[in-house]
């Protein structure tokens, strides 16, 4: 078999693969075998870039920079449903089907209505062409780009009897342990936290860099096929085929032919919903047959042939009985309503969440008012209504604080901003230790031998008050006159792996107001050093792509600080990598994600402290002893007989060097 064929089999047998693992949950050959024939089609298409191919599995990554979308029109416009939210409306929908098409029997499909965003799909010959957003239905933006980098969609279709050409549509979403943890990493970064995973993945599939979208695992689910010669009259029965094509099609879709049994998926599906590990906001009824659809036709915005069922918001009413006030790591006040416990959706809420003052102004908020509560797709239980009518003649309208709960310091606001700081930034607890705690995230410093216990018990014991004070901590400050040596040491080792980190990470760490992780990479790869981007002027800094006012503002804010430039020099003092590696752009992959690895003995390619800096570039970590959690030793010659006698009690992998270098190819 020469190159060619074999880059043609890779190719097929990677398709087949993906969709028996991201389509039917059942992959027939484990990940490392996966990955490594990967491997061989990456390395087969490097040495023929005349075989380019956008629909290879290998294209699944994609890249930077996509450019701005273009839009496409719809070959068939995209409407929507209209929707109904109680039995008598879908009632009257079904006996509406009923009369138009004078009395013939006909089966509803119903499935899952999920909240996420329409997408058109075009295949041609079994091949992924264009993937377009809805747009406004009748044009959309071609996010062909992105739509290849979820898993789910097939790039190439399984052999089977589709059309030469034709449309598909669904929605595509976010699952919630992705948005889940999305929502904490920006948490972390002090970013804006996405509303609802519906606003997650929307933000995602438009990004202009489809190499983020693939970060982002978005998931999908198709629900409509649409062309010239589908292979049955029946929408339940085509989307049947095309789950054998590859595409992933809900399980839930049922083909009934009463208005009872529709009644009964409704009322399944309102509760069983709450297992499904996407968003979904209702469910949609579907006249199955096409001849039949064509018979009912349409009116301007929606098909007569369909309807949305929407799910109501749990909601309910309790009394505020407190307003109270956070305090961010970057001084920002977060209102908090404390509220008497009630039950939403199966949870019991005590929280909501208040916005800022305005929004405390704007509903004339009362401490100890009955508030309407709902928990519809959004994480955090928010207040929708006051009922007025129950107030009680003596209470007072809440009045937002002037003084930081923390610290007392006057709090101020930013021009045009909704939000109050406490500036106080070097003398607010809670600023300090966010600061730190931000420090030493994992997309960050990555030191996780201590968490955010540690970073409270050091700083009350005086022994920081700044990230730059974690270096010099000693085994015998943690440990005192105590007993916590072996953990002491543990911690020290953690700190000490740090310093590998490289540069883009550490100008994250520093927590400056408003750079998130991409805004750093940013940064670091257009400074190249700590001491270019500390120079920076303002101009300098909107000069580079993605950075825009605001953020430059803030740079120049925290470089003006006396104090935060004594801390980076202290950093650049203790060792922590302050410029960037030059091939570091080309070298960061995920490949490492989730491992821990200890390294070991003399090495023949690189130093330690190289392999210390490849294994952060790649995702992993490098810890400093070995334990059941360590995912494998990266030994050179000269490994020490007591790390290797644990190694092998332990199960733990002893990977050399050059096995090593090979997993990153
Ligand atoms: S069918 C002409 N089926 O809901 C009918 N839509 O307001 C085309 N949606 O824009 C849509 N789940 O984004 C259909 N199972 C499902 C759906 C679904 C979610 C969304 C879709 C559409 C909106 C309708």
């Amino acid at each position: 078999m020469d190159e060619k064929e074999r880059i043609e089999e890779l190719r097929r047998l990677l398709h087949e693969y993906n969709i028996r693992y991201y389509i039917y949950n059942d992959p027939i050959i484990t990940d490392l075998e996966f990955d490594s024939l990967m491997n061989e089609l990456q390395k087969l298409e490097q040495r023929h870039p005349e075989l380019y191919d956008a629909n290879s599995p290998t294209q699944r990554v994609g890249s930077d920079l996509n450019g701005n979308f273009e839009q496409v029109e719809h070959k068939y416009p995209m409407l929507s449903l209209s929707n109904t939210y109680n039995e008598q409306d879908v009632a009257s929908w079904y006996d509406s089907v009923c009369r138009g098409l004078d009395g013939e029997n006909f089966n509803v499909c119903c499935e899952i209505k999920f909240d996420g965003l329409s997408i058109s799909l075009i295949y041609i010959d079994g091949k992924l062409i264009r993937g377009v957003t809805r747009g406004d239905g009748v044009h959309g933006d071609d996010v062909t780009t992105n739509v290849r980098t979820i898993r789910s969609i097939p790039l190439v279709l399984q052999p089977g009897d589709y059309p030469r050409e034709f449309e598909i549509r669904g929605e595509v979403l976010m699952p919630w342990n992705v948005f889940d943890h999305l929502n904490k990493e920006r948490e972390l970064a002090e970013e804006p936290l996405f509303a609802n995973p519906r606003n997650a993945a929307s933000g995602t599939l438009k990004s202009l860099s489809s190499k983020l979208v693939a970060s982002r695992h978005l998931d999908s689910y198709l629900y409509y096929l649409l062309g010239e010669n589908l292979p049955c009259d029946g929408h339940f029965e085509n989307m049947q085929k095309a789950a054998e094509w590859g595409f992933k099609i809900s399980d839930a879709m049922r083909k009934v032919s009463s208005l009872d049994e529709i009644y009964d998926y409704i009322k399944y599906w309102d509760v069983e919903r709450k297992n499904l590990p996407v968003a979904t906001d209702g469910i949609v009824l579907k006249v199955n047959s096409q001849r039949q659809q064509r018979l009912l036709g349409y009116t301007a915005k929606s098909p007569r042939w369909a309807i949305a069922y929407k799910f109501k918001a749990e909601r309910a009413c309790t009394k505020l009985t407190d307003i109270k006030y956070q305090v961010g790591r970057t001084g920002q006040i977060t209102p908090v309503a404390c509220l008497d416990e009630v039950q939403i959706s199966g949870t019991s809420v005590k929280r909501a969440t208040l916005n800022n003052e305005d929004f405390i102004k704007k509903m004339d908020l009362h401490i100890g008012d009955y508030v309407y509560v709902e928990k519809g797709g959004e994480i955090i239980p928010k207040i929708v209504g006051v009922a007025y009518d129950k107030r009680d003649a003596h209470i007072l309208p809440a009045t937002f604080i002037t003084h930081c709960p923390e610290c007392g310091t006057e709090l101020i606001r930013y021009n045009g901003e909704a939000a109050y700081y406490c500036p106080n930034d070097s003398g607010c607890p809670p600023q300090i230790k966010g600061r730190i705690e931000h420090f030493i995230a994992r997309k960050a410093m990555n030191i996780d031998s201590i968490g955010p216990e540690t970073v409270d018990e050091y700083y009350r014991r005086g022994l920081i008050r700044n990230f730059a004070d974690l270096y010099d901590i000693t085994v015998e400050d943690i440990n005192g006159d105590g007993n916590r040596e072996r953990s002491a040491k543990k911690i020290v080792n953690g700190i000490e792996a740090s310093k590998s980190v490289p540069f883009e990470r550490v100008v994250f760490a520093l927590g400056i107001r408003f750079v998130g992780e991409t805004n750093a990479k940013l940064l670091a790869r257009y400074f190249k050093n700590m001491d270019a981007l500390m120079g920076a002027t303002e101009e300098e800094l909107k000069a580079v792509d993605g950075i825009g006012d605001v953020m430059a503002r803030s740079v120049i804010d925290y470089f003006a600080s006396h104090e935060n430039r004594k801390i980076v020099e202290r950093l650049k003092h203790y060792g922590l990598r302050m410029s960037i590696e030059e091939s570091s752009e080309e070298n960061t992959t995920d490949k490492l994600n989730g491992m821990s690895i200890v390294i070991s003995g003399v090495f023949a390619t690189h130093t330690r402290d190289e392999y210390k800096m490849i294994i952060e570039r790649n995702g992993g970590k490098n810890v400093s002893s070995i334990s059941a959690k360590t995912t494998f030793v990266l030994a050179g010659d000269k490994m020490g007989p007591a790390k290797l006698q644990k190694a092998e009690k332990l199960g733990v992998r002893i990977i050399d060097e050059e096995t090593f270098l090979k997993m990153l190819e």
